[in-house]
């Protein structure tokens, strides 16, 4: 059988770790083969009992081979915001952010950022997203034109914001629908692009807007729903200024029924006891996002009440409130939330999370997120060595956990030595696309 075969150690998920020596939540084979034939995964296994007639085999040895990594959270047009200088998330939205997604009406501006972007979601390992696009519908051709050219599964959607921002940030609620209707009707399943209704908070959108959102669920009910969520206190107060009848921040979306298991909540940090409720009660999704919180100092996720509760959850690196686009920075970022709330994250939970967590939250297990006969070959290779003191460090890991430790505590773009999606090698091809 014609086909690749990518050898390594190979490390894949089957299902949420119990703790750090569940050794039945994941597959490992030291001397494994991947074999990949049009894009999808064929089988995984022992690479001494593989079939290698016909096939090219490309030796990752001594790296590790997994699943690529998912981001459920990020914005594309928000590249040049990161490290903005700001006291706290208002600010830092109306003074660098809502300035910056202006430039995203220019469809010349909106492709060069697109294509930077992926260049980047590859360097680190990222092959799939859920991402917001501006306002504009030309930045959501933009991304899914570029995620298109280079075959990605990515989920992204429109912003809906038809008020409190500036003037050529705003859409209206009639606008919103026709353009999001538009966008939807041309991009969701096409190929590998998924669509998400996209009102990006309560405080810049109107009940109207709300309305339109609610509507184009209701129409496209396959679709995502991606909006913000509980972040900081003073996002929380503006929200009940402006929807006063609502008992509390998620009451608001849920009186619009943008509840469901398709809807990415970003953040979720300041729930109360009946929000939570109401996430895990409609499958909602709340997204961890780590480094953005700390940057911004909106507070501390607390993991393991929501986990305990049985919420779903996601991670994200949300740039571009968030500082980096690696999803092993962010892991540690979450590993060291969780520690300020005396919590545990044990490595192969964060590895779980960032390939068949994000996938099971974003209803994709067996698309994306693990290696299984069918799911798309999109894989990260990765290497603990990549660094003089990571290579160090290495002489003295003695199992799979530390060594996964080490690449989240330690790693970024640089332990990514390569990528595939949908079985094209894709990180060596980066630099020459710039
Ligand atoms: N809330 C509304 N919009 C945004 C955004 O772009 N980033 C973050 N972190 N929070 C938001
Ligand atoms: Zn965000």
């Amino acid at each position: 059988m014609t086909g690749t075969i990518l050898r390594g150690r190979v490390l894949t998920f089957l299902d949420e770790p119990q703790g750090i020596n569940d050794e039945a939540c994941y597959r490992y084979y030291e001397d494994g083969a991947v074999f990949i034939a049009d894009g999808k995964i064929v089988s995984v296994g022992d690479y001494n009992k593989a079939n290698i007639a016909g096939a090219t085999v490309i030796d990752h040895h001594p790296n590790l081979i997994l699943p690529g990594l998912i981001d459920a959270h990020v914005h594309f047009p928000q590249m040049q915001v990161v490290g903005s200088y700001a006291a706290a998330l208002l600010e830092w939205l109306y003074t660098y952010t809502f300035v910056e997604e202006q430039k995203f009406a220019d469809p010349e501006h909106s492709a060069r950022i697109a294509s930077l972007f992926f260049d980047e979601l590859i360097r680190n390992g990222t092959t799939s997203a859920a991402a917001y696009c501006s306002v504009h519908p030309q930045s959501v051709d933009a991304f899914f034109g570029e995620a298109e050219k280079r075959n990605m599964l990515m989920i992204a959607g429109k912003v809906m914001m038809d008020r409190n921002a500036p003037e050529a940030l705003l859409d209206t609620a009639q606008s919103s629908y026709d353009d999001s209707r538009q966008l939807l009707a041309k991009w969701h399943g096409r190929g590998r692009a998924l669509y998400a209704i996209t009102p990006r908070f309560a405080l810049t959108s109107t009940p109207e807007q709300m309305e339109a959102a609610q509507a184009l669920m209701r129409e496209y009910p396959d679709c995502y729903v991606q909006t913000h969520l509980s972040e900081s206190m003073a996002e929380i107060e503006y929200a009940h200024e402006l929807y006063p009848n609502a008992a509390d921040y998620t009451s608001i979306y849920e009186r619009y029924q943008l509840l469901g298991p398709k809807t990415l909540f970003g953040h979720c940090i300041h729930l109360s006891h009946r929000e939570v409720e109401a996430l895990v009660e409609s499958r909602s999704v709340a997204v961890f996002c780590p480094t953005s919180n700390l940057f911004l100092g909106s507070g501390l996720f607390d993991h393991d009440r929501l986990h305990a509760r049985g919420t779903r959850i996601a991670v994200a690196t949300d740039v571009g409130g968030g500082s980096s686009h690696s999803m092993l920075r962010t892991l540690d970022e979450g590993y060291k939330v969780m520690q300020l709330r005396e919590q545990r994250l044990n490595p192969l939970r964060s590895f779980y999370m960032m390939t068949l967590g994000n996938a099971r939250a974003l209803s994709l297990e067996g698309t994306i997120g693990s290696l299984v006969p069918g799911a798309a070959a999109d894989l990260v290779v990765l290497d603990a060595r990549a660094t003089p003191a990571m290579s160090l460090r290495m002489e003295t890991v003695s199992n799979l956990a530390q060594e996964l430790f080490l690449l989240q505590s330690c790693g970024d773009d640089r332990s990514v030595s390569e990528v595939y999606v949908a079985g094209h090698a894709a990180k060596s091809a980066v630099g020459m696309t710039n």
